[in-house]
């Protein structure tokens, strides 16, 4: 079906922060299905590969910057409307634009420190979570 399947990173400074709980219980309290979950580090070659549509973009270098400087929680999320509805969630790229409630409006503390990633299309999303996930690590 299309649309049922996203995938998130829970960004550095949220995890360090002591963020990431109250972060994942905002999203399945909203209706999505964990269908995979994982902590890891990249380095800054694999955070320029993930983000690599905007290599070349004024921000990308601090971009892969922040994104290889500490752990993430990367995760699979199922829900019908997947995409476009975790959009909705976690809000504006910038915070300052995010309205109330959404995830970025509660856990960002700048455009680039936006504590929550979401795919953009259902293409982006077969291509992330083939980025993060191997086939037997999806439940
Ligand atoms: P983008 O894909 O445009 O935003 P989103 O995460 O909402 O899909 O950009 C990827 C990330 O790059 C974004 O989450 C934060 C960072 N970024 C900046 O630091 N400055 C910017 O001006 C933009 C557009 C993005
Ligand atoms: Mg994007």
């Amino acid at each position: 079906m299309a649309g049922n399947k996203t995938l998130t990173i829970i960004k550095p400074y949220a995890v360090k922060n002591g963020n990431l709980g109250a972060i994942l219980h905002k999203i399945e309290e909203s209706g999505y299905r964990f269908a995979a979950i994982k902590t890891l580090k990249l380095d800054k070659h694999e955070a320029e590969a993930f983000y690599q549509e905007h290599k070349g973009k004024p921000f990308f270098d601090d971009l892969t910057d922040f994104m290889s400087s500490g752990p993430i929680t990367a995760a699979i999320l199922e829900k019908e409307n997947a995409v476009a509805d975790f959009r909705f969630l976690i809000g504006a790229t910038d915070p300052n634009n995010a309205k109330e409630g959404t995830i970025r409006k509660m856990f960002a503390t700048s455009k680039t420190q936006n504590a929550i990633h979401g795919s953009d299309s259902d293409e982006s999303a077969d291509r992330e979570c083939d980025f993060f996930f191997s086939k037997r690590e999806r439940l």
